[in-house]
């Protein structure tokens, strides 16, 4: 049976749960840690913390790698729905809502006996429904869209965990994308999660010459800058809880401000081949407040001329699902080249689900990560393009070891 991290209806106000990706747990783990969070420890696709109120309020805010933060507030052995039922029939609901409130549940399931995550919710549903009705003679109403409290209801190997929803949306969804859609824009939290994994500096400049609709150019202004990805958000779903420090909320938002950096202190350029993709990302990189310090061109790669110097370029390529073999082939060889021939003294990095064209680029990754993007399982390469002959690239090796 799975172990229970929190504690029958004892669960210590301060436990909470972030979601993050498949790979970005570390990552995640420590953003947390800068915030003041305590007792992390890393789950799958996610990191336990604990920590006050200010706490949650900044994962909110700040984490750059969190799709959401729960709240865990009960749980439980749940071999079936009547365990189900009863558990949550016996939680107090009132702490939580009013009957005038409205809730929305969602269920994620991976249990041999109930495998189905609507039917756990409707379960749930009926259960807090039935609490209030048998005391009010009324219940509260569900709303998926705008709920006053948003519950996730995780059912692992026959222990059920209950838990408030301190996020709302997705937190992947920062506010500034345009409506325009774009052919395989990558997450936001994948974006700047690659950013992060791969150790950028933040002062030597930052490339993406396949920028489609501008993801990681907004990410990394966003990181360069201090500038709390949740800033452009029109609400978090804490802010309708029962317990909410307007004050502390806005105390915390108002000291981002005094955190952020005024002007970008690196050089961040994007391009892309294709028109309305550099119309996208610059119309992204407007909506983040960016427009003014990171440009975007419209150029196909083979003719890309990077500033000299060396710094950090970032790839998100085609990855062939939509290409012949030939011209992914193609593609993949002819970024080889272009690296190799104009990118002396830059870090290049490349994510895709295809490892089998990426060996056109004709270099070797010196670091590789297992991502996913969406459903595919994705590699996220590092390649060191050395200024000068082998031998300078030997010399620098040894004295680097
Ligand atoms: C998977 S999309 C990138 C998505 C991007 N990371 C985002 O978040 O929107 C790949 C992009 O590569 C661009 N592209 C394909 N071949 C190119 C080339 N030879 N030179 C420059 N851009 C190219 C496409 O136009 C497309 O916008």
């Amino acid at each position: 049976m799975q172990e229970k991290r929190f504690k029958e209806n004892k669960i210590k106000k301060e436990e909470f749960v972030a979601t993050t990706l498949f790979g970005l747990e570390e990552v995640l783990a420590e953003e947390l840690s800068n915030l003041g969070a305590e007792n992390i420890t890393l789950g799958s696709r996610a990191v336990y913390f604990e920590g006050d109120r200010a706490v949650l309020y900044k994962a909110n805010l700040y984490c750059r790698t969190a799709i959401k933060v729960l709240k865990p507030i009960v749980e439980f052995d749940c071999p079936d729905e009547d365990a189900l039922y009863e558990e949550i029939a016996a939680t107090n609901w009132e702490k939580y809502m009013s009957v005038e409130d409205t809730f929305s549940i969602d269920g994620v399931v991976f249990s041999s006996t109930m495998n189905h995550s609507k039917y756990v919710a409707l379960k749930t549903k009926d259960a807090i429904c039935d609490q209030f009705r048998s005391k009010y003679d009324k219940r509260p109403n569900v709303d998926t869209v705008n709920p006053d409290l948003r519950l996730h209801v995780r059912i692992s190997k026959d222990v059920c965990t209950v838990s408030i929803n301190s996020s709302g949306e997705s937190l992947h969804k920062r506010g500034y994308r345009p409506k325009t859609e774009m052919e395989a824009p990558i997450s936001e939290v994948l974006a700047a999660g690659l950013i992060l994994l791969s150790g950028w500096d933040k002062r030597t400049p930052f490339i993406d010459p396949m920028c489609g609709s501008g993801t990681f150019l907004v990410e990394a202004g966003l990181i360069a800058k201090n500038i709390p990805p949740g800033i452009f958000r029109k609400q978090f779903a804490f802010e309708k809880w029962r317990d909410f420090d307007r004050k502390l909320w806005t105390d915390i938002v108002d000291e981002s401000y005094t955190k952020r950096h005024h002007r970008l202190n690196t050089l961040i350029i994007g391009s892309d081949i294709s028109k309305e993709a550099v119309e996208v990302a610059r119309e992204s990189l407007e909506n983040a407040k960016l427009g003014h310090e990171i440009a975007v061109e419209c150029i196909p790669f083979d003719q890309y001329i990077p500033p000299t110097g060396g710094g950090t370029v970032f790839f998100n390529p085609p990855y062939g699902e939509r290409l012949q073999e030939n011209d992914v082939n193609e593609l993949y060889t002819s970024i080889g080249n272009r690296l190799k021939s104009k990118f002396p003294g830059y870090v290049a990095w490349l994510i895709t689900s295809n490892p089998e064209a990426a060996k056109n680029i004709g270099l070797h990754p010196s670091k590789k990560f297992t991502v996913y993007n969406g459903a595919l399982e994705c590699r996220f390469m590092k390649f060191e393009l050395y200024e000068g002959s082998r031998k300078m690239k030997k010399r620098k090796l040894e004295s680097e070891e």
